[in-house]
Order: structure tokens, then C-alpha cells, then sequence
């Protein structure tokens, strides 16, 4: 059962919601929309607030809940204090303020998992990229982060049953390396219409780390509206690295870091949904033995990853791909290849070569 403002709303199957007299609110896939009627329901909101939310994107009772007041406020150019209102309202609404245990555990049962592909990559990710998650891809130049990114936004297209989720796809290209031809053949070798496959496929292509923000911010709205069940960001920090450059700039970079990997992560949970986002490696002089790289970032991007999915070159071509941080996931790691297909499992004869 869903309250908005003081009426009693009654979710269909399909998404739709039922008010006690019966109109029925428009709704994209479970996501309540708010339309004029719909946002006046909550206290303190007018038709010219209603209107000042649209403008500024902010089109469902999520978004508004995910959001900080603080940034609604700028957004909308609505007063602080009755965005804290309309806040309260919202959170009301949608009763999420307090969930026993056994919702999280509802929740997270509804949880998707999508394959990358390949069978032990799948189980080294406990079934596949999760989504209400964001998964990072960590590694050198070459290792394949766009590669699986190409693929996941092939796979993501099919059905459920196929390893997929069913859906379309948005595609944030930082570095100017999506390739449209790669997509067709990975599309062609899994029997899929190519020309369909990269029509389901958006291209946010972002100029600048401000760029970058302010699609980013879009999301909210073009993600249920365009039926998006996957969001890859590749690179999420190229453009933090070139434009902040020495010391001096580090804090106000982590910030504005900081604040955009929580709006994705709040978009995971918000529309169900997974984020893959890549990561450059940079070297460690600290560091005598083993891998003189660690992930760039630093803090702000591992607290905020749910996992960390370390990749590098492995033996005859193939690639390693190693969990170093997860809530869930044990620090295992896996050999896969990327071949014209796409990514695949590699063949057991060289796994026994490589011991
Ligand atoms: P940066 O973006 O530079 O940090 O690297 P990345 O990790 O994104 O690397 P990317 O995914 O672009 O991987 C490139 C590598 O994938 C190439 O060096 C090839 O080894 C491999 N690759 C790309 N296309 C194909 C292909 O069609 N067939 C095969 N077998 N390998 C491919
Ligand atoms: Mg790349």
C-alpha cells in the first residue's frame, strides 16, 4: 500500500497506482510520476512548485527522497525550508523512513543480476553485476574495462531467463572510446539484431567533469522514462584527473567526486538498477613488491563502490579479474578472454598451462 499525502494509493501489477477514488496515476514501471494532481497530494506542494520540480527533472517521489534537500533547494530555486517540507512529505509517502530487516531482505530478493558473459566472471560476482549496486572495474590501459562495458550493454538487452535485464541501456562515454562497430559484433555474434541492439543503447557523451555532472543528474529522469535497466560510466574519473591537477586541488576534486558517485549510487536504489563504472590505475612509489598500482581515487571511490573488481593481464592472451573490495563477495579471483564475441570463459587446457 503507498500514501501520498492523505490518500490512500493502491499499486497495480503493472506499475500503476490506484487512488481511493479510483483515478488512476500514470506510472513508469513502478515509479510514481508525479503529474500535477499527484505532487499537489503532498503537503506544501502547488502547481507552481509541481512545475518548478519538472523543470529541474526531478519527476518522482524517488528522486525527490534520494536527493539532498540541500541540492533540490538550488535545483528548483524552491526555499530550503519548504523543500525540507515537501521532503518530509515525500518520505511519508512512500513509508521508507523505518524497514524491518525482513523488507531489506524483500528488497534485495528483488535484486537482478546481469551476466558479463562469462560463467566464472558471473560466479566470481556471485551470479553477475548486481543491481541497487555499483560495481567498479579497476585497471591498466588495454586490460578490457571497456570491453566488458560493451558487452554488459549488449547482455542487458535480452531477457531475464537469458542472463539479461530486459532493458535499455545508457552508455556515459568520458574518453571518447565507445565504438559503435564493436557493439555490432558483439550484438552479430550473439544473434542479435545489431542495428536494434545500438538503437537501445543512449550515448552521453561528456566533454568535462561539469558535464559529466550535469547528465549524471539527468539520470533521474531519463531513466524511468526511457526504460534504462543499465548505466555504465566509462572512465568515471579521466576528467577529474586531467582538470584537477596538483595537491592543491585534491580536496575540492574528491568533493565534487564524491557527490557524483553517491548520486549514482542512489540511482541503483532509486530505479533498481545496476551502475558500472571503470577506473584507472595509477602507481604507488610506496610500493616495493607485488602490483605497484592501486586503483585512482583514493578513499572517496572505495567507500562509495560496492564492489571493487581488480583486472589484469594474465598468460596467452587471457585476463585476471579479482574482488578486492565487496560486502558480499569473497576476494576470489577468475581468468576470462575477450575475443570478437565479446568476453568469454577461457578454455580449461590453459588454465591447467597457467597452474
Ligand atoms: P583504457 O580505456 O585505455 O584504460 O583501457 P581498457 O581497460 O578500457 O581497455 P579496452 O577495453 O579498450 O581493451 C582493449 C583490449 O581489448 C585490446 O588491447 C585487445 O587486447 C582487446 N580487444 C579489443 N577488441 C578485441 C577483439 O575484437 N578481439 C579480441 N580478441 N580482443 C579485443
Ligand atoms: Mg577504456
Amino acid at each position: 500500500m503507498q500514501y501520498v499525502g492523505s490518500q490512500v494509493l493502491k499499486p497495480t501489477h503493472d506499475g500503476c497506482i490506484i487512488k481511493r477514488d479510483g483515478s488512476i496515476i500514470k506510472s513508469v514501471k513502478g515509479e510514481i510520476e508525479m503529474e500535477n494532481a499527484d505532487l499537489s497530494t503532498l503537503d506544501g506542494v502547488g502547481p507552481a512548485i509541481a512545475s518548478k520540480f519538472r523543470s529541474a527533472e526531478i519527476t518522482t517521489i524517488e528522486a525527490i527522497i534520494v536527493t539532498p534537500p540541500r541540492e533540490l533547494s538550488e535545483k528548483t530555486g524552491v526555499g530550503f525550508n519548504t523543500v525540507l517540507k515537501i521532503v518530509e512529505a515525500a518520505r511519508k509517502s512512500s513509508g521508507l523512513d523505518f524497514i524491518t530487516a525482513e523488507e531489506l531482505w524483500k528488497k534485495r530478493q528483488e535484486m537482478l543480476k546481469l551476466s558479463t558473459g562469462s560463467k566464472s566472471l558471473n560466479e566470481l560476482l556471485g551470479g553477475g553485476i548486481e543491481s541497487q549496486a555499483m560495481t567498479e572495474l579497476i585497471g591498466e590501459f588495454g586490460v578490457g574495462k571497456t570491453q566488458i562495458c560493451f558487452m554488459l550493454s549488449v547482455i542487458a538487452q535480452l531477457p531475464m531467463e537469458k542472463g539479461g535485464l530486459d532493458g535499455k541501456v545508457v552508455y556515459m562515454d568520458t574518453e571518447g572510446t565507445f565504438i559503435p562497430e564493436r557493439i555490432f559484433e558483439i550484438a552479430s555474434g550473439l544473434e542479435l539484431d545489431p542495428h536494434e541492439t545500438l538503437e537501445n543503447i543512449f550515448l552521453a557523451r561528456a566533454y568535462n567533469s561539469s558535464h559529466q555532472c550535469l547528465l549524471t543528474g539527468h539520470l533521474f529522469k531519463f531513466c524511468p522514462e526511457n526504460d534504462i535497466k543499465l548505466v555504465i560510466v566509462d572512465s568515471m574519473i579521466g576528467h577529474f584527473r586531467s582538470e584537477y591537477i596538483g595537491r592543491e586541488h585534491l580536496a575540492e576534486r574528491q568533493q565534487k567526486l564524491n557527490s557524483l558517485l553517491h548520486k549514482l549510487l542512489r540511482l541503483t536504489e532509486a530505479f533498481n538498477l545496476p551502475v558500472v563504472i571503470t577506473n584507472q590505475v595509477q602507481a604507488n612509489p610506496a610500493q616495493f613488491f607485488g602490483d605497484p598500482n592501486k586503483p585512482a581515487g583514493g578513499h572517496v571511490m572505495a567507500h562509495a563502490c560496492t564492489h571493487r573488481i581488480y583486472l589484469r593481464k594474465g598468460g596467452q592472451g587471457t585476463r585476471i579479474a579479482k574482488v578486492i573490495d565487496s560486502p558480499s563477495l569473497p576476494n576470489n579471483k577468475v581468468r576470462f578472454k575477450i575475443t570478437e564475441k565479446g568476453i568469454e570463459d577461457v578454455e580449461e587446457q590453459i588454465k591447467k598451462n597457467e597452474g
